[in-house]
């Protein structure tokens, strides 16, 4: 359980936030499928990405931490032998996803399983394209939920169309894909994060990119690389929403990765009427419309800026998000459980809301749903909220931000 206390005051200071977690689950798996070595630094401490580091050591690859720093010695897809155990993913379906397309060209076995909401989050996005290049994947009932296991190898490139946008479903394509024979070509609907097209390129490969299409040839030799992980900003986005809504709130946050293809919440907030670069004066935000457009650039930031929705003038209405019924808890129904006992109108859809702005949050205890991401909205919501608010489980904060209490406790003058 934890409290978040109203804060009356401005927030105020500089902080840096923990390294981008999507970066950070790529860069340890081209480190570890590169030949050579690979120094990682500013890997987030959180829960998700140690996730990965675990799986690749269980894969045989040697990883050693020297404060900071990641050292990984690649030895190339070979370098990947059969683990002697299932290999726990945790709460990471980043890390189960993608691992589903590395393990897709190993020849071994390998099963991959999760803790009670990875084991409810849909796999047969992966399963589907990973079975028409050749692996055989098998989970739990009707074959498509964790446990899953892998039976990998002769892959063969393929043409695949993604009926939904989504990073990990093509990054767990192209990882396959650059162990198939011949070439892959990936249709996305909307350009989803391009994390994965990048570490190709940084670790030395070919990747082909044209609109919303992305194409890897099979075969490819990747070299190890030092690569240093920005601030996540899906983590600066509480921050950045607290800043917004506590008038004269002053809140640098540094070194933060602002690609085109994640900053989506900072557009939204503008929309909103924020000023992100420096002083935010008294000026309250305005609800606006969100639709479907923005889903890839802004898809973990929705419980946040249904936080900063919560406090808007007027009605927010976000549609297109039924994605989001599928993450570590299914933000569209926790986040309105959540307004709703902060004394919010909330109208719930099958693919979004309409949450209609209000002047003050009234306090009260809520739940996290064990999801991360919502318990650091809810708390920003407690430092808005008359009375605070007391959250369950709070410390699922920990899967991708530890730091994430102490943070707030810097900027909230006493
Ligand atoms: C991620 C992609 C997104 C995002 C997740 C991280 C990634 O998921 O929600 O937190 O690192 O590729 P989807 O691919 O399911 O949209």
């Amino acid at each position: 359980m934890k409290r978040v206390l109203q804060s009356k005051k401005p927030l105020h200071g500089e902080i840096s936030v923990p390294g981008d977690k999507s970066i950070g689950h790529r860069a340890v798996i081209f480190g570890s499928i590169a030949h050579g070595s690979s120094r990682v630094s500013n890997l987030s401490g959180g829960e998700d990405n140690q996730r990965t580091v675990q799986a690749f050591k269980d894969l045989g690859v040697k990883i050693s931490s020297e404060g900071e720093t990641l050292h990984i010695d690649g030895k190339g897809w070979e370098g990947l032998t059969a683990p002697k155990t299932t290999i726990d993913c945790g709460n990471s379906g980043t890390t189960m996803r993608l691992l589903s397309g590395v393990l897709a060209g190993r020849p071994f076995t390998t099963i991959l399983d999760g803790d009670q909401s990875l084991r409810r989050r849909p796999m047969q996005r992966v399963i589907e394209p990973l079975s028409r290049m050749g692996a055989n994947l098998v989970g739990r009932e009707g074959r498509e939920l964790a446990p899953l296991e892998i039976n990998g190898g002769n892959l063969k490139g393929i043409e695949y169309s993604m009926p939904i946008a989504s990073a990990q479903v093509k990054s767990a394509i192209l990882l396959a894909g650059l162990q198939a024979e011949g070439v892959t070509i990936i249709e996305e609907p909307q350009n989803s994060r391009n994390h994965t097209e990048l570490m190709i390129k940084g670790f030395g490969g070919e990747v082909g990119l044209d609109g919303r299409h992305v194409s890897v040839q099979g075969g490819q030799t990747l070299h190890g690389k030092d690569v240093r992980i920005p601030g996540d900003i899906s983590s600066a986005a509480f921050f950045l929403v607290a800043a917004a809504l506590i008038p004269a709130s002053r809140i640098v946050v540094r070194r933060v990765g602002v690609n085109p293809t994640r900053d989506g919440v900072i557009e939204i907030l503008r929309r909103m009427g924020a000023e992100i670069e420096l002083l935010n004066a008294t000026m309250r935000l305005k609800g606006v419309e969100i639709g479907a457009e923005l889903v890839a650039r802004t898809i973990d930031e929705y419980p946040i800026l249904a936080i900063a929705a919560a406090l808007a003038e007027g009605d927010t209405v976000i549609s297109g998000v039924k994605e989001l019924r599928f993450k570590e808890s299914d933000r569209i129904s926790a986040m309105s459980e959540g307004l709703r006992r902060l004394g919010v109108d909330v109208e719930e859809r099958e693919d979004g809301l309409t949450i209609r702005g209000r002047e003050t949050l009234q306090g009260n205890k809520v739940r996290s749903f064990g999801d991360h991401r919502i318990a650091m909205s809810l708390a920003i919501a407690g430092l808005c909220a008359e009375g605070g608010v007391e959250i369950d489980d709070a410390q699922c904060v920990a899967i991708s931000f530890p730091t994430f209490f102490d943070l707030l406790d810097e900027i909230c003058l006493p």
